[in-house]
């Protein structure tokens, strides 16, 4: 008699981080030289500024794939191009009304503003948004089901 043992696949998400030049990504150097840990499903893009991410970006990542998008600017006040991250912060609320319009998990996306100082909040961060996603399940909706088909 054949031995019958479903296997449930543990679900890990792909999370695809937008992280700002100048104080996130400094910010994820200094968790990782701290040896904080945080998933290795986290994976990081490095950008000048956190508003050179278009909300586009953010769509195309869910579209490749990704089951969680972030991003990590500078804090208000602080953005190394003075007014960027206030510009990101609009453009995401917009973001956020789009997604909930189309019926999508809003909970997907997050803003947060981390420093260069804050190795130990980016952990924290990564930590939560990554137990968030997970929660949340797989992102079907948005995926593109060609890039599927080519793993
Ligand atoms: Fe960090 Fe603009 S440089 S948000």
């Amino acid at each position: 008699m054949q031995d019958v043992t479903t296997e449930k696949k543990e679900f890990t998400p792909t999370i695809v981080a937008f992280c700002c030049n100048w104080c996130s990504y400094a910010g994820a150097d200094l968790a990782g030289s701290s040896r904080l840990t945080y998933p290795a499903n986290v994976k990081i893009i490095r950008v000048p500024c956190s508003c050179r991410v278009n909300p586009m970006f953010v769509l195309k990542a869910f579209q490749q794939g990704a089951d969680g998008v972030i991003l990590c600017g500078c804090h208000p006040g602080d953005c190394h191009y003075v007014t960027g991250n206030y510009y990101t912060r609009r453009r995401m609320a917009l973001l956020y009304s789009f997604l909930n319009y189309m019926g999508i998990e809003k909970e997907r996306t997050r803003v947060e503003w981390v420093s260069a100082a804050e190795g130990a909040r980016f952990a924290a961060v990564m930590n939560d948004f990554v137990k968030q996603v997970t929660d949340l399940g797989e992102n079907k909706r948005l995926t593109d089901l060609r890039v599927k088909e080519g793993e």
